[in-house]
């Protein structure tokens, strides 16, 4: 057998082995897509294509730690069943040998085509990285096209992730960079076939570069236009903590700015987070046929205590985040569940208006919507969501999985908080504030029998509670 059928049918063999634990796990989910055995991260290559959304993931079959990942692929056409499909590259072959990298999926002359890092380590542990590509006519098989793009002067072989997009008739790259001077950023580059590339350089603002002291080293960018301007996506390492700001391990967020494509100048503002909740990075979007720009985010850090996670012991860890419909709104990133997240709902368990203490039960696939103010609402008695009239923030609170104690993350709401809408999943959690203005991603690791909702509210609100899809 070759030698990447043969890597190929150890990783189906993994599953064969384990998938019977991890579907059997009470904290494997009912609704998002996470992997049949092993680590899965980023999401990858997601794209509409030929009637069918496609996200591939970086993907460790064998373990639930980090190492030559493959690409795993999940296909779906109403964007709630998703349904496994053959691997789609193997970490196989000189240029991609310590791991299939992130990367990204473009439509080109009836073919599906990805590029991806190549991430190599030489007999010297020292790291090498090939910008790669490879093509499919139906989507499921993949062959590799080789390196396109090799490491241009003037950086570190930090150099991955790439995103692909078509502007007019060409096509560009945004690759996440660090420089030799080992700060964080974004490469440019430019192709009028796919083949060939130009290395433009640097993304950058002209003269003053607001991008100073972001960090050492930018992971997953990616750069789309948004309501009339350009948005550029990316996961930065290196932030210091700052008040509510910056509190986990490693951040994602955006600028919103104009590019001028001619001359690879990108104005823009500040850097925001785009999540406040404990795991949330490397996001990735794509535009589907309706126009939406659709964002799926891995719901897990990089670093920060994957391996404390209680579903290790049974052989899987982490998640997808929901798909997610982005608007922007002035200067701000909006993230709002897809519509076809309604159809998930099986059964209404909840209708009523509340008002001081009430409480009921929840299942571990549900979804819950409040209108209107409310003080605190608490699930299976391991996560809080407070809301702080006078400062205006909204805090979540949940005890940690490593050591049990109470841990929070915040935002400020300046307009006050009118709305929540939150997607329950066995271990995970997503909250949409306000109708996207802000969201909160998190795992959540509760007691398994705990099924308790608890809500206070000083002023009336309204509290539907909806049994969702739940088929592990
Ligand atoms: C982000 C990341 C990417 C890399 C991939 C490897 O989580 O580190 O930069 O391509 O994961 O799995």
């Amino acid at each position: 057998m070759r030698f990447d059928e043969n890597l190929r049918q150890q990783a189906y063999d993994a599953v064969d082995n384990q998938f019977p634990v991890v579907k059997q796990d009470p904290y494997y989910p009912g609704y998002h897509m996470a992997p049949p055995a092993g680590l899965l991260n980023d999401p990858n290559g997601w794209i509409q294509w030929n009637g069918s959304y496609h996200l591939f993931f970086q993907w460790m079959p064998f373990h639930t730690g980090h190492g030559a990942k493959f690409w795993g692929h999940y296909r779906s056409e109403n964007l709630i069943d998703w349904k496994l499909e053959p691997i789609a590259l193997t970490p196989s072959d000189w240029f991609d040998k310590n791991g299939c990298y992130s990367g990204s999926a473009v439509a080109d002359e009836d073919k599906l085509k990805v590029f991806y890092t190549g991430n190599v380590k030489n007999e010297r542990g020292e790291r090498q990285t090939y910008q790669c590509l490879a093509e499919s006519a139906d989507g499921i098989q993949f062959e590799k096209k080789g390196v396109k793009v090799h490491l241009p002067e003037g950086y570190t072989p930090h150099f991955r992730d790439p995103k692909v997009w078509k502007h007019k008739d060409h096509w560009y790259m945004v690759i996440g960079a660090q420089t030799t001077e080992e700060k964080g950023s974004v490469s440019f580059l430019e192709s009028s076939d796919l083949e060939n590339w130009t290395h433009r350089g640097v993304l950058s603002h002209a003269e003053a570069d607001p991008f100073e002291n972001l960090g050492y080293m930018w992971e997953c960018p990616d750069l789309f236009p948004l309501g009339g301007r350009e948005i550029l996506l990316f996961s930065p390492q290196g932030l210091a903590a700052d008040g509510i700001d910056f509190n986990n391990q490693y951040q994602s967020g955006y600028v919103v700015g104009s590019l001028d494509y001619s001359s690879a100048s990108y104005v823009h503002g500040d850097f925001e987070e785009l999540d406040r909740g404990f795991e949330f990075y490397a996001p990735q979007t794509t535009l589907d046929d309706q126009g939406r720009r659709i964002l799926v985010g891995w719901m897990g850090v990089p670093d920060q205590n994957e391996s404390e996670q209680p579903t290790v012991s049974n052989g899987w860890v982490h998640q997808m985040t929901l798909p997610r419909q982005l608007e922007l709104k002035g200067e701000k990133v909006y993230q709002l569940p897809l519509d076809e997240m309604k159809n998930l709902r099986k059964h209404e368990r909840y209708n009523q208006k509340v008002e001081g203490e009430s409480s009921t039960s929840l299942s571990r696939a549900a979804e819950i919507e409040v209108s209107g103010e409310i003080d605190e609402l608490n699930i299976f008695d391991n996560a809080t969501i407070s809301y702080d009239r006078d400062a205006k923030l909204l805090h979540l609170k949940r005890l940690s999985y490593v050591d049990g104690t109470i841990e929070t993350r915040s935002c400020r709401l300046p307009n006050g908080l009118t709305h929540l809408r939150l997607f329950v999943d066995h271990s995970s959690l997503e909250i949409f504030v306000n109708d996207g203005e802000e969201v909160f991603t998190s795992r959540i690791f509760a007691d398994v029998e705990n099924d308790s909702l608890n809500v206070f509210t000083k002023n009336t609100a309204h509290l539907q509670i909806w049994d969702l899809k739940n088929d592990t």
